[in-house]
Order: structure tokens, then C-alpha cells, then sequence
């Protein structure tokens, strides 16, 4: 069994909030949350320690993946009331900082991995990078130690249950637990850290987290473009309607560009490739589908991939037929066909040129505006 503590109990006062520090939001969910999920994938059980007054709110949000313990005065002893929460069967605990939000669940797994392989104590850590100093009282500079041998050390920090127990025995403080394993004489095996688990400290480390989030915006856009020639004896469908006593287009499909630009629009915002790798040999039930068919399973696709719809424009390039009419009734019929979505529709005509312009087919041009959920 392999238990975690998570020390969130610091009120965060160079951070400046007036709120506790593991409370501050980054990106989607606050720094707790990001611990907390990150630890519930590869642990059995959870111990956090939260800040006297907050212990509710931390209940709120730990739900049943883990138990509050309210924190004490330094972290060290956070984490000895914490660990005095933890089950006794327990074999490894980690002890994680909340402030480390985005340690990832696989460093953990690392940490885990090496405890397994016999190893005692294990930490993660980086390379330091910056030339370090020691200096006097007023700032002049003692000695400049060889960083080569230098790491920074960061949590998830893992440990035999055993050993860190005796090691926090003698209640000394500490900026981490290694730092008590070693006063015992044990082993302390560093491995390799991770960029994303900086610790959070002041608002700028917030801003420098943010960019491990990666892709902070929220949307995404595309573009389609479709053409089919005109096809004597076939029926005219176009922008998810029939359209009577006018000429079709050649294809296998019914030919509707302005769905089919639609469509391409819209795999081009997801990413989810586009109208051939969706619904060409692969998926022989659409073969011959409607416009408003593709449409429909184009948007079944973009919301599974937890997107919205927010905005579709279409242009329909041609001198026929005549789009104003009916375009009220194009735009009422693409939208149903998209769950909804906000839909718009223009059509233009090409000064005579091109195959559109020579009256020789039929064109549409679309762009997509979706929104990550
Ligand atoms: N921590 C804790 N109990 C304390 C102090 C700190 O559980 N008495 C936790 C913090 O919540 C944090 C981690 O230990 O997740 C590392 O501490 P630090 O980054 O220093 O956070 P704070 O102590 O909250 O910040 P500050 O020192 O700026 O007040
Ligand atoms: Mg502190």
C-alpha cells in the first residue's frame, strides 16, 4: 500500500494572497486540485494538511480522495501530523509539496518505481544551472562551491514508511523530509526531476506554470473549401437543401459543397483530420450520405473531442442558383444539422472567372470557430 501526504498548510505569505497559497487557481482547477489529481492516479490513499480555518474547504474539494488533517506552524511538522494520518500498513509514503501543482503523475510513478527496486529514499531533482555563491552576513562572497555535483531538489519525495517515521522522531524542521532521512545515515537516491514541478512561490512562478499548461487558449478555428462540377440530370443539393428545377453536380456524394466545406472546417479546428479520412472507404455507411448527415456526425465528432461549436461561416461561390431567397431556411437547416451552432451564410458570384465564374461548377469556402470545453 502506498500512501501519499500532501503539505498544503503554508498560508503562502510571499505569495501575497489573501488566500491560502494551495487555494490559488492555475489554469482550470487550483493548485490542490492539480496535486491532487496528479497523486490520486498512483496512490492508495491521500493525507493533506490544510491551514487551521480551511479545513472545510479543503474537505470540499478532496471529496473521498483524501482526509484533512489541519497542518501545524513549519512544514515539518505539517507533514509529521500528516504522516501520523497515515495507515499504518502503509509501505512507501510520498510527501508532496501542493505548491508543486504540476509534478506530474509520472515523476510520481518514477519515485515509486525506484522505492520498488530497493532503494529507501528517492527524490527528484534538476541539474543547477546558475553559478551559486556563498556569501557573508553583508553579502560578500565566501566561497563558490562546483555546481557539477549540485541538484535541485524537488517533491514528490518517497520514502520506506519505516524510515521516515524515525526520521521525523526527532522533530527537528527542515525545508524537506530527505533533509531528516539524512541526519539518520540512510541512503537518499536522487533522480531525475521535472521542469513542471517548479514550485510556486511568488505570482511570476504562476505565470511561468501556466506555460507547462500548454495550449492556454480556449479556441480554435479552420478553414474548408470544397468545388464540385455541374452535372446535367442531377438534383441540386446545397447548404443541407433541395433545391428543385436546378442543375446538380457529378460526385458520389449529393454534392453539397457548403456541408462539405462545413465539415473540413470543422476537422481543421479539432485536428481530427477531415472529410476523406472521416467518411471516405473507411466508413462505407457514409458513402452517398446527405450533406446534412455528414454535418451531424461532423459535429458528433468535434463534441466527443470536448469541443463546442461557436460560430460557422460559409460562402458559396457560384452564379447559381440564386442563395437570398433561401437563405434563412440554409442557415435553419445548417445550424439543425450542427446541434445548434451559430451559422452563417453568404454567396458570391466571380466576375465571370474561374470554373465557378464560367458557370461550370459550384464552390464554398468555410471557416469554424470552436470552443475546448
Ligand atoms: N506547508 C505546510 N505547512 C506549513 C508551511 C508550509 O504544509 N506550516 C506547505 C505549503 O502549503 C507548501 C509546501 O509546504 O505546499 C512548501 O512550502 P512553501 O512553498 O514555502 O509554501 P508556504 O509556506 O505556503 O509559502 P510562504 O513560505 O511564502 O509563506
Ligand atoms: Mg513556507
Amino acid at each position: 500500500m502506498i500512501a501519499a501526504i500532501i503539505a498544503a498548510a503554508g498560508s503562502g505569505e510571499r505569495f501575497g494572497s489573501t488566500i491560502p497559497k494551495a487555494l490559488i487557481s492555475l489554469g482550470d482547477r487550483t493548485l490542490i486540485e492539480h496535486a491532487l489529481a496528479s497523486l490520486s492516479a498512483v496512490v492508495d490513499e491521500i493525507v493533506i494538511t490544510a491551514p487551521a480555518g480551511y479545513e472545510d474547504a479543503f474537505r470540499t474539494i478532496a471529496s473521498d480522495r483524501a482526509t484533512v488533517v489541519t497542518g501545524g506552524a513549519t512544514r515539518s511538522e505539517s507533514v509529521r501530523i500528516g504522516l501520523a494520518a497515515v495507515s499504518p500498513e502503509a509501505e512507501f509514503v510520498l510527501v508532496h509539496d501542493a505548491a508543486r501543482a504540476l509534478a506530474s503523475s509520472d515523476l510520481a510513478r518514477s519515485v515509486i518505481a525506484a522505492l520498488r527496486a530497493g532503494e529507501v529514499a528517492v527524490i527528484p531533482g534538476l541539474p543547477q544551472v546558475d553559478t551559486v555563491k556563498v556569501v557573508d552576513s553583508d553579502g560578500y562572497v565566501t566561497t563558490t562551491p562546483d555546481r557539477t555535483p549540485l541538484r535541485r531538489i524537488q517533491t514528490p519525495q518517497g520514502f520506506a514508511y519505516d524510515l521516515l517515521k524515525r526520521a521525523h522522531e526527532s522533530k527537528s524542521d527542515a525545508t524537506d523530509d530527505a533533509a531528516l532521512v539524512e541526519q539518520l545515515g540512510a541512503r537518499v537516491k536522487v533522480i531525475e526531476g521535472e521542469e513542471r514541478a517548479i514550485k510556486i512561490t511568488t505570482p511570476s512562478d504562476l505565470a511561468a506554470a501556466l506555460q507547462f499548461l500548454g495550449n492556454t487558449h480556449d479556441f480554435s478555428t479552420g478553414v474548408g473549401v470544397d468545388a464540385h462540377a455541374f452535372a446535367d440530370g442531377r438534383p441540386l443539393h446545397l447548404a443541407g437543401l433541395f433545391w428543385p428545377d436546378e442543375t446538380g453536380v457529378a460526385g458520389h456524394s449529393d454534392g453539397d459543397v457548403a456541408a462539405h466545406a462545413i465539415c473540413d472546417a470543422l476537422f481543421a479546428a479539432s485536428d481530427l483530420g477531415d472529410l476523406g479520412s472521416n467518411f471516405g472507404t473507411s466508413r462505407p455507411e457514409y458513402a452517398g450520405a446527405s450533406g446534412a448527415q455528414l454535418l451531424q456526425e461532423t459535429a458528433r465528432l468535434v463534441h466527443a473531442a470536448g469541443y463546442s461549436i461557436s460560430h460557422v461561416s460559409v460562402q458559396i461561390i457560384g452564379n447559381r442558383p440564386k442563395i437570398g431567397a433561401r437563405r434563412v431556411e440554409a442557415i435553419a437547416a445548417l445550424s439543425t444539422a450542427l446541434g445548434g451552432a451559430d451559422v452563417a451564410l453568404l454567396a458570391t458570384t466571380t466576375d465571370g472567372l474561374g470554373l465557378t465564374g464560367e458557370g461550370k461548377g459550384i464552390a464554398a469556402i468555410a471557416s469554424a470557430l470552436i470552443t475546448k470545453n
